[in-house]
């Protein structure tokens, strides 16, 4: 399988890939720097060009606009999911295409996932929430039943999501905040309980 980007995020889909058994892996970066370097001892042979149609492939790059671009730019590549083994996904879960399930995390009844979802180290989704595409779970944040994440929108580390809630598309709720309610479309909320993030005057 290739893994595109050669961060921080990589080496945890790749840790992932090995605990399921999985060794042979390829690593593909768009930064000319890092070609010939490697990560977890995985050479980077090039760059995302040399991904071909029919390829086995995972983004593994944090940026939901990002991920959500590659998979836009490459056609007919069979995404990958992954779900590190000592993750529980409910059998009535439904995961999209090229989303990613890290070690520790729970992922309850009935709910969906969307495609090139990141679900972050100890991350959990209560039941029937809805996950949309590109979107992100931090590690260790939890959300409630019937939450609802729409495309790109992002929960920070250890923040937690009261049950109904709605993040709205490529909205933030920071680390650490309680959101209950509606965090509205590319907003960012922080704090407890969550309110927008206004740009500081200061300096
Ligand atoms: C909310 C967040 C996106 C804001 O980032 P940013 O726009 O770069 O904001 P800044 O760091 O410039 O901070 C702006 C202000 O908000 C405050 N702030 C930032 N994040 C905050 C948070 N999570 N909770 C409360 N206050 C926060 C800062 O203290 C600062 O206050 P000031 O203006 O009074 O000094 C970011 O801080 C955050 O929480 N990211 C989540 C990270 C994460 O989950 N990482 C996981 C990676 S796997």
């Amino acid at each position: 399988m290739t893994i595109l980007g050669a961060g921080g995020h990589a080496k945890v889909v790749i840790a992932a890939l090995r605990a399921l058994g999985i060794q042979d892996v390829k690593v593909l970066d768009d930064n000319p720097d890092t070609w010939g370097q490697t990560i977890l001892g995985v050479p980077i042979a090039g760059g995302f060009d040399l991904l071909k149609p029919g390829d086995k492939a995972h983004i593994a790059l944090g940026s939901n606009a990002i991920r959500q671009s590659l998979h836009d730019r490459l056609e007919g590549v069979e995404w990958q999911t992954i779900v590190h083994p000592t993750a529980w996904v409910c059998p009535t879960a439904v995961l999209g295409q090229g989303s990613f399930v890290a070690a520790g995390s729970i992922v309850q009844v009935e709910v969906q996932i969307g495609k090139h979802v990141i679900v972050n180290t100890g991350a959990t989704i209560d039941h029937e929430s809805i996950i949309g595409d590109f979107a992100q779970i931090a590690p260790g944040a939890h959300l409630g039943g019937r939450v609802r994440m729409h495309a790109r929108s992002f929960v920070g580390i250890g923040a937690s999501v009261h049950q109904g809630a709605i993040l709205e598309a490529g909205s933030t709720l920071g680390g650490g905040a309680f959101l209950k309610g509606t965090l509205p479309e590319g907003e960012t909320w922080v704090g407890v309980p969550a309110r927008r993030l206004v740009p500081s005057t200061k300096g």
